[in-house]
């Protein structure tokens, strides 16, 4: 529980900390994350967003220490992924059932179907507003980010933006604000992005071209996750310009697996030729690394290297979960090149390789195999691999 905090006049965060989650529908959440909800307080009271299910008494418990439960009189939800509306069964049975629920066409049949049961849904989109008292309610639906019922509803008089996912990082801790944390939520805002929203990068460039079209001027920007941007929200707008525009820059990252430390030698030796060439580098065991912080790695990268052996006519197990992974992220502009040692048939080469063609990745090698235990010479042509993949990155980036 966190008591509840007034972002702005009569406007609350009431959400929950969820200190202990390290594994979000599997990206790594090693700092845990929030669920936040926002309480708006005026002639009418509304609730933005709720909680995951099993944090629903601590959310009504946080409300309860602002308003009376029952004194809510909308909710509004801007998104329908469990996290944020896991907890509106229990709030309508609290606030009543009948009181409505303003939601985007899509966000009122995922709330049917997830509940089976038909809420005072309200249906608004893009340029509806609700007008309460002195304050007005706009709506934006950002269809696909990153699901098809998320929207964004925008505070008129305060400038405020609750944002549901986008903007957002898996960060539980003892600060709320950007002005109190600083440039250390970075990291994990980059994370978010790079594994939540990576995918969905042409539709954020234009959901950012809209909102400057609008001219919408932006005080505060409240995610459903994380940290709320008071002092400077446009340090994150800029970042996720920057990281939608995936371009490439001079660093390269080697993700591999071993069995018995040949493509670990490999893999170092790529690593020295990409060194060599001052590109930067991040050598990445899939073993020692989470595939969500290798993905983190992999949105500014311009180059990468996966080395498997093959086992059982295969590419490894877990660089299969790696390569599925970053497949369904749909990282852009990458080179790439393989490398893996093997036994007796080593398909592992062959079928990263073609994992690459389907990412829309440049092969800048046919890649390397080994058999059994490299030599000095399998070293140096992996050397020279890398030295090759960092060249080739540099002519791409001038
Ligand atoms: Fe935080 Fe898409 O839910």
């Amino acid at each position: 529980m966190y008591k509840p905090i007034e972002i702005a006049e009569g406007i609350y965060s009431v959400g929950c900390r969820d200190w202990d989650i390290r594994d979000f529908h599997g990206y790594s959440t090693y700092e845990g994350t929030t669920y936040n909800a926002f309480l708006v307080l005026g002639e009418k009271n509304i609730l933005i967003d709720t909680v995951k299910e099993k944090f629903a008494d601590e959310l009504l418990s946080n409300i309860s220490r602002v308003i009376d439960p029952k004194k809510i009189d909308i909710v509004i939800s801007n998104h329908t992924e469990m996290d944020h509306s896991g907890g509106i069964p229990k709030v309508m049975h609290k606030i009543g059932a009948e009181k409505p629920i303003y939601c985007s066409k899509m966000g009122g049949k995922n709330l049917k179907s997830h509940f089976n049961k038909d809420f005072n849904f309200q249906v608004v989109g893009s340029g509806d507003e609700l007008a309460i008292g002195n304050r007005t309610f706009s709506f934006l639906e950002t269809r696909m980010l990153h699901w098809p019922d998320s929207m964004f509803t925008y505070l008129k008089e305060e400038a405020i933006l609750f944002s549901s996912d986008a903007f957002g990082q898996h960060y539980a801790g003892d600060m709320f604000f950007d002005d109190e944390i600083g440039d250390e939520i970075i990291p994990h805002a980059r994370k978010y992005y790079a594994n939540i929203l990576l995918h969905f990068s042409q539709r954020v460039q234009a959901l950012l071209k809209d909102v400057t079209a609008m001219g919408l001027k932006i005080d505060m920007i409240c995610p459903d996750h994380g940290i709320i941007w008071r002092d400077n929200p446009s340090k994150i707008i800029e970042a996720y310009d920057k990281w939608s525009r995936q371009e490439p820059s001079k660093k390269a990252v080697v993700i591999f697996d071993t069995m018995w430390e040949s493509t670990a030698k490999m893999a170092r030796a790529i690593t020295s030729g990409i060194e060599s060439e001052d590109v930067n580098v991040r050598l990445m065991n899939t073993r020692k690394w989470h595939r969500s912080d290798i993905m983190t790695e992999i949105i500014d990268a311009g180059a990468i290297a996966v080395g498997s052996p093959t086992l059982n006519n295969n590419i490894f197990p877990v660089i299969a979960d790696v390569m599925t992974y970053i497949k369904g992220l749909k990282p852009q502009n990458k080179i790439a090149a393989a490398f893996g040692s093997y036994g007796w048939s080593g398909e592992a080469v062959k079928i990263l390789n073609k994992e690459f063609k389907e990412m829309e990745m440049e092969i800048v090698d046919k890649g390397i195999r080994v058999q059994y235990v490299p030599e000095e010479d399998d070293l140096n042509a992996c050397f020279d691999l890398g030295v090759k993949l960092a060249k080739t990155l540099k002519e791409r980036l001038v």
